[in-house]
């Protein structure tokens, strides 16, 4: 018998995203199986419910290792801060520096985080897909070329909470609500180096009523994620989804195209 694919989830929060996608490897809407859930916050909630699954957990701790860096001005570990700064001194040969804080006070502790998170991930491999279900970290490209190196082929997806290009970054649903958008929703993509840039796979709405709360938006947005997010992962397990290169007026754009 053939081993199932293997998908990995990231999350910072509650993990509702993550349990779906479960839910739907189980059901076998998605073939394949959750191998293993990472968070960058030990007390994050989706933590414990894989645990109690099975799942092979693990953490990296971005925020203690940035204060750590914060007091001591130096890493612990000293090899962790080398290859840090390796890694910056290759962003910037390569022209991809632009993407990292521009305080190297920042950008240090957070590539450092990295080097970290992809030792994590090199030792679950191999997988088929990574998806990030509110992880609340950039990932930076640093990561991104050492996971998903083949810009036609990529292997990370995130489910982001507005339909994307609008709102962009972190409170996509309180960004709808404010702005007085008549309609919301959620958008799964695949990650580039951008925040939220990447290629659109899948798009959900919803009517926003008058007088409706940001519970409400975000209550009316969270069951439509849970739809979307499993339909895009078993997509992408399935080899149904491709990208295209496209000409347009002001360059080059990937699109993602469906396959029968
Ligand atoms: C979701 O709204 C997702 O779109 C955003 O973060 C939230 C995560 O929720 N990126 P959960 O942890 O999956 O419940």
């Amino acid at each position: 018998m053939s081993e199932k694919k293997k998908v990995g989830i990231l999350v910072s929060g509650h993990g509702s995203n993550a349990r779906a996608i479960a839910e739907a490897c189980r059901d076998g809407r998605i073939d394949a199986e959750v191998a293993f859930v990472g968070s960058d916050r030990p007390g994050a909630g989706a933590l414990n419910w894989a645990r109690g699954e099975g799942i092979d957990t693990f953490v990296v701790d971005y925020l203690k290792l940035k204060q750590d860096y914060r007091q001591r001005g130096r890493f612990a570990d000293r090899r962790l801060g080398d290859e840090a700064l390796d890694g910056i001194a290759r962003l910037n040969r390569i022209g991809l520096a632009g993407y990292l804080p521009k305080r190297l006070g920042d950008a240090l502790p957070l590539v450092a985080s990295e080097v970290l998170l992809i030792r994590e991930l090199r030792r679950q491999r191999p997988f088929e897909l990574l998806c990030l279900a509110g992880f609340m970290r950039i990932l930076t490209p640093y990561v991104v070329q050492r996971i998903s190196p083949d810009e036609l082929h990529p292997r990370i997806m995130n489910i982001h909470p507005a339909l994307l290009p609008s709102f962009p970054g972190t409170d996509g649903y309180g960004d709808t609500l404010r702005y007085g958008c008549r309609v919301g929703g959620c958008t799964v993509h695949y990650v580039d180096y951008g925040e939220d840039t990447g290629p659109i796979i899948g798009q959900r709405s919803f009517a926003v009523e008058p007088g409706d709360s940001a519970d409400d938006v975000r209550r009316k947005g969270l069951a439509l994620e849970h739809e979307l997010y499993p339909e895009c992962v078993g997509l992408h397990v399935a080899g149904r989804l491709a990208l295209r290169q496209v000409s347009q007026r002001n360059g080059t754009r990937r699109l993602c195209v469906f396959m029968s």
